[in-house]
Formats: structure tokens, C-alpha cells, sequence
């Protein structure tokens, strides 16, 4: 496949508080990597999958990989790597892993449970049309204060101007590699890192359902969107 898509799952989940890693948390009888995985193997051509999952736990990451492609008949290889001690060293570890042919690569969160086929579909057509960096994001609803230290409100921050982006979060290979090869500096997103070196990077329409589970109310919310519509 010329698609690559690295599936980052190595964070231990701080911030949703279970005694094991975010992406084995189940949801509705399946792990989150796994209704991840169920998304990006439902996408229209052949891609490359590279699950990264946390260094203890490579072995159960690939049982679950091997149930989400049995049950949605992966097009492509599917393969599991160690992550590191952030987000940004997964991904490197990701990159790595990638076959020859790869030309375009996503990086998508295994947090980003929900997120549909149709979304990663659309991120890669649309780095196929640009030659460049591509990210979803939605429009923000809330008005938006910068606030001081003591609580104090300093303005309001002009909402047309921002995006909350999502990912899969696509770039021509080479670019990607590039950023994460000569940028060493912590970024919470590969777009970030892409952008500081000097490349365009597009925002695309995303997806409500592209949430990230981060907090125990994420969770509960994602399970309600799963469960069947009573009546
Ligand atoms: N991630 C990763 N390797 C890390 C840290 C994060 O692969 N060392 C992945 C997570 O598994 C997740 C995605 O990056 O799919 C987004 O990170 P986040 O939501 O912050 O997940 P965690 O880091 O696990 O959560 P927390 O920050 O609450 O600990
Ligand atoms: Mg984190």
C-alpha cells in the first residue's frame, strides 16, 4: 500500500484514571484500540497499519489487532511496535516501522475511538490533492476568554480564528519524517511539528465523532453514542 497509518496507543492514560493503559479500557465489550482499529480498517483502499502500543504490552496489542481484522477483514498488513515515554517517540517508533512504498502517512490517536472510516478517507484524499499537510478540526462553539492567573479575564479570544483539530492527522511521508527527524521539541500534534518546519498544513471538516477520550465523562459519553437507541 502507498497509505500508512501509524495507530498511536502507548499512553497510560493519566487522565481517565484506570489501573491499566487507555487503549485496553473496554467500551461496550471491546477495547478502544479495538472500535479504533475497526475504524481505520473499514477505510475504502489498502493501507499499511503500525499499532504502537505500550513496551508490556505489544504481545496483547497484537491479539487485539488480529480481532479487529478478523472481524473487519483488514485490506492490509497490520503490525505492532513498542511506543516510548510520549507521543512523540510513539509516533517516531510508528515511522520507523513503515514499508518502503509508503508515500502518504496518518497519525491517528487510539484515543480517538469512534472516529469513522470515512474521516481517515478523507484526510488521505485530500493530502492526494494537495501535496500537503492535512488535519481535521471543528468549528468552536463556546466563546473563548483568556484568563490570568488569578482567575481574572484578560479578552475574549476572536472564535472565527480557531479550530479544535482531531486526527488521523495526514502528510506526505517525507515531510513528516523530516519534522520528527530535525524538530526535538515536545508538540502535542504532528501538525504542530510540521508547521514549525515550514510546511502548510491544511484543516479539513472533522468529525463530531472523533472526540479523544480523555476523561471518565469521555468514556461515559462514548458509551452512550454506542449503546442501541432505547425503544
Ligand atoms: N500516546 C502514545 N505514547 C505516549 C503517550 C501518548 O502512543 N507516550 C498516545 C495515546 O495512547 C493516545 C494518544 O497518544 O492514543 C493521545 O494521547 P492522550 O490522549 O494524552 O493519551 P494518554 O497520554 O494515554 O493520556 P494522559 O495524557 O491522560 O496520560
Ligand atoms: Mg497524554
Amino acid at each position: 500500500p502507498t497509505v500508512g497509518v501509524i495507530v498511536v496507543a502507548a499512553g497510560s492514560g493519566t487522565r481517565l484514571g484506570r489501573s491499566h493503559p487507555k487503549a485496553f479500557v473496554h467500551l461496550q465489550g471491546r477495547t478502544l484500540l479495538e472500535h479504533a482499529l475497526l475504524g481505520v480498517f473499514g477505510m475504502s483502499e489498502a493501507v499499511q497499519v503500525i499499532v504502537v502500543a505500550p513496551e508490556d504490552r505489544v504481545g496483547e496489542a497484537r491479539a487485539v489487532a488480529a480481532d479487529a481484522s478478523a472481524a473487519r477483514e483488514a485490506l492490509g498488513p497490520v503490525s505492532v511496535v513498542a511506543g516510548g515515554t510520549t507521543r512523540q517517540q510513539s509516533v517516531d517508533r510508528g515511522l520507523a516501522a513503515l514499508d518502503a512504498e509508503v508515500e502518504i502517512v496518518l497519525v491517528h490517536d487510539a484515543a480517538r475511538a469512534l472516529t469513522p472510516s470515512d474521516l481517515c478517507d478523507r484526510v488521505v484524499a485530500a493530502v492526494r490533492a494537495t501535496g500537503a499537510g492535512v488535519i481535521p478540526g471543528l468549528a468552536v462553539v463556546d466563546t473563548i476568554k483568556r484568563v490570568d492567573a488569578s482567575d481574572l479575564i484578560l479578552d475574549t479570544v476572536d472564535r472565527a480564528e480557531l479550530s479544535a483539530v482531531q486526527t488521523p492527522q495526514g502528510f506526505p511521508r517525507a515531510v513528516l519524517v523530516a519534522a520528527h527527524d530535525t524538530l526535538a521539541d515536545e508538540a502535542t500534534d504532528d501538525a504542530a511539528l510540521v508547521a514549525a518546519a515550514g510546511h502548510a498544513v491544511r484543516v479539513i471538516e472533522g468529525s463530531p465523532l472523533a472526540f479523544k477520550i480523555t476523561t471518565p465523562n469521555d468514556l461515559e459519553r462514548a458509551g452512550l453514542l454506542l449503546a442501541p437507541a432505547p425503544g
